[in-house]
């Protein structure tokens, strides 16, 4: 994956949480506390958008029957797909986000020695078996029952920090388009050029179809599985914010698939960081809101819809400075304040470093708590924050200071 990784954020509705233990050997044990599906079926966090009274739907309804931000269709990147290659993508919306190692990392070419395969960046449920950690993880299965063309649009899980813009379970959509020689034969160019070409036409024109003038460029990548390998950025409050990856297959892959002799292209969309801009949402978070001043804006909404702030609550902020252990990570601690005070916390942010002279080196973070539905009271932030602190000492291996 690139060092950007695509969309994420903190959490969600308590009743939706499988609390689960795992061990491994370099970090001590921790509750994950992320949204998941018992079913096996993807959860959707469009669903609570797409209807007015969202405790009415299921929750984990699968993405297919309400893949709708605001009434539009995030249908509209199927529609796109239709429109322009005659309805040839075949779509999958229903696959587990259960998935072993090897289909989420052998079988796409992620090195043995690659960031994302810790404990620390994806959540695996054990040695073998992971939370998706991107719709990629289906490639080669779908290639392999002969899929030429399709989109695979699901959940997947990433642990990561905690901002506006990163939530540990967002939505993807892959695209994978194969090509046999005669089609690049008959252009002229040669087969990666050929595909590489398709690809940037393709998306732009999918760029084009769903936001009209935005401020776009494409920005070289690395990704173990495509080369070359590119990534979208989108001009949004005043950041250039990644909507997607993309590349050309590596040949490698094909070749596992039993397709010498194609060349092909694929994608992953982010679709949460994709809607933020379409409606102009500035925080992930809301996509899990029930608050009504929020669904009701795209109960019925159209691909123009703008999100209309509505004024947002005080935030509080809490600091909390500590001696890190050499087994401490960001991640790690934004797992146990998520862990503690789930979608209350706004963002955790490192404002001090320092090491002394010993050796020892002290963090300061800055904790912002902040609902998107009320107001809180001192006495429940202390007492979050109370909990936060128990919870670093017993689980992160920290000193307080
Ligand atoms: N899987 C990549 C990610 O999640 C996105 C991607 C998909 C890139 C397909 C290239 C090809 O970041």
């Amino acid at each position: 994956m690139a060092a950007a990784s695509l969309v994420h954020s903190s959490l969600c509705r308590p009743s939706s949480f499988l609390h689960q233990q795992y061990h491994h050997h370099r970090f001590r044990t921790f509750a994950l506390s992320i949204p998941f599906p018992s079913s096996g079926s993807p959860a959707s966090l469009f669903s609570s958008l797409s209807s007015g009274s969202p405790q009415k739907k299921s929750r984990w309804a699968p993405v297919a029957a309400v893949l709708e931000v605001g009434g539009v269709k995030i249908n509209a990147i199927y529609e796109y797909f239709d429109a322009n290659y005659s309805g040839k993508f075949v779509k999958f919306d229903n696959l587990s986000p259960i998935v072993s190692t090897k289909e989420n990392f052998d079988d796409v070419l992620v090195p043995a020695d690659h960031v994302s395969r810790s404990y620390n960046d994806t959540y695996y449920v054990n040695a073998n078996t992971v939370l998706r950690c991107h719709t990629s993880a289906h490639q080669v299965e779908l290639l392999r029952q002969g899929h030429n063309q399709f989109l695979v649009t699901g959940d997947v899980y990433r642990r990561d920090s905690i901002d506006a813009t990163h939530y540990p379970v967002f939505h993807q959509m892959e695209g994978v388009r194969v090509f046999s020689p005669d089609e690049w034969q008959a252009s002229g160019l040669d087969a990666t050029s050929y595909a590489a070409m398709d690809l940037k036409k393709s998306l732009e024109g999918l760029a084009c179809h769903l936001f009209g003038d935005v401020e776009m460029r494409w920005v070289d990548t690395y990704f173990p599985f495509t080369n070359p390998s590119f990534e979208l950025e989108i001009y949004f409050q005043e950041k250039w914010m990644e909507v997607l990856g993309c590349g050309v297959t590596e040949q490698e892959i094909l070749k596992r698939s039993d397709r010498m002799d194609n060349v092909a292209w694929a994608f992953g969309l982010g679709l949460e960081r994709l809607a933020m801009v379409l409606f102009e949402i500035p925080d992930i978070r809301l996509f899990w809101s029930t608050d009504e001043r929020f669904t009701s804006q795209f109960s019925e909404g159209q691909l123009g819809a703008k999100f209309k702030p509505f004024s947002k609550f005080p935030p509080c902020y809490k600091d909390v400075s500590f001696w890190i252990s050499d087994s401490f990570t960001e991640n790690n601690l934004c797992e146990v304040v998520r862990g503690i005070a789930g979608d209350l916390v706004e963002e955790v942010q490192l404002i001090d470093n320092f090491t002394n002279k010993k050796g020892m080196t002290s963090h300061c973070y800055r904790i912002a708590y902040r609902s998107t539905e009320r107001s809180l009271t001192d006495e429940e932030i202390n007492q979050l924050q109370w909990n936060v602190r128990e919870a670093m000492q017993s689980k992160l291996n920290v000193v307080l200071r």
